[in-house]
């Protein structure tokens, strides 16, 4: 089997191979497929890129991901920490919410990506990432409570359990005082989640 970074390479290069959203690839300054350490146990996973994004090839890199780092740096973590993507990989075009059918189109190749990388933890970022693991919930109501569950990332492949936790988006909580303490709040649970694990 090839190491994890040909492993995920090879995804990336499917993403273009395969023409995944050939409206937003054709806008797109590149793909924007993911970054930091490919054996980490927590994967983040946010919307879509934005501009800054788009422009670097690499997920949060703007306001949220400066407010991100702050966050990571409040619980003892690091980037480097850490693996961070998007559901979307390209960026929408003046930051509109990723479509369903976006969603769909790449749904696969995260799965893949979070096969290779096989987190104990994914923290995800916004209802979008959120309902792509737990479709029937609100964020409203279940931001910050961690989730055991038990998924396969493919039909037939190994099961994998992992602890779902969902957060607010950092994009909203920065403009947004209440939440972004709730985010910060939610956040800190990171650290006892994988002590227990
Ligand atoms: N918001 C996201 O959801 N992802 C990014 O990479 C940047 C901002």
């Amino acid at each position: 089997m090839a190491d994890k970074q040909t492993q995920l390479d090879a995804i990336a290069k499917a993403i273009v191979d395969d023409n995944i959203t050939p409206d937003l690839a054709a806008q797109a300054t590149q793909l924007v497929f993911g970054d930091g350490n490919i054996d980490a146990d927590v994967v983040l996973i946010g919307e879509a890129p934005g501009k800054n994004e788009d422009l670097q090839g690499i997920p949060f890199v703007g306001a949220s991901g400066k407010f991100l780092n702050e966050m990571l740096e409040m619980i003892g973590m690091k980037r480097e920490d850490i693996y961070i993507t998007n559901i979307v990989k390209y960026r929408p075009p003046d930051n509109r919410d990723p479509k369903p059918e976006e969603k769909k189109a790449f749904l696969p190749y995260l799965q893949s990506q979070l096969e290779v990388i096989q987190p104990k933890v994914i923290v995800t970022l916004g209802r979008h990432s959120m309902n792509c693991f737990l479709p029937d919930l609100q964020i409203s109501k279940v931001h910050g409570e961690a989730k055991r569950v038990r998924l396969s990332y493919k039909a037939g492949s190994d099961i994998f359990e992992v602890v779902i936790l969902p957060l607010y988006h950092p994009a909203a909580a920065l403009y947004n005082p209440a939440q972004r303490q709730t985010l910060i709040d939610d956040f800190a649970a990171i650290p006892s989640i994988l002590k227990q694990l």
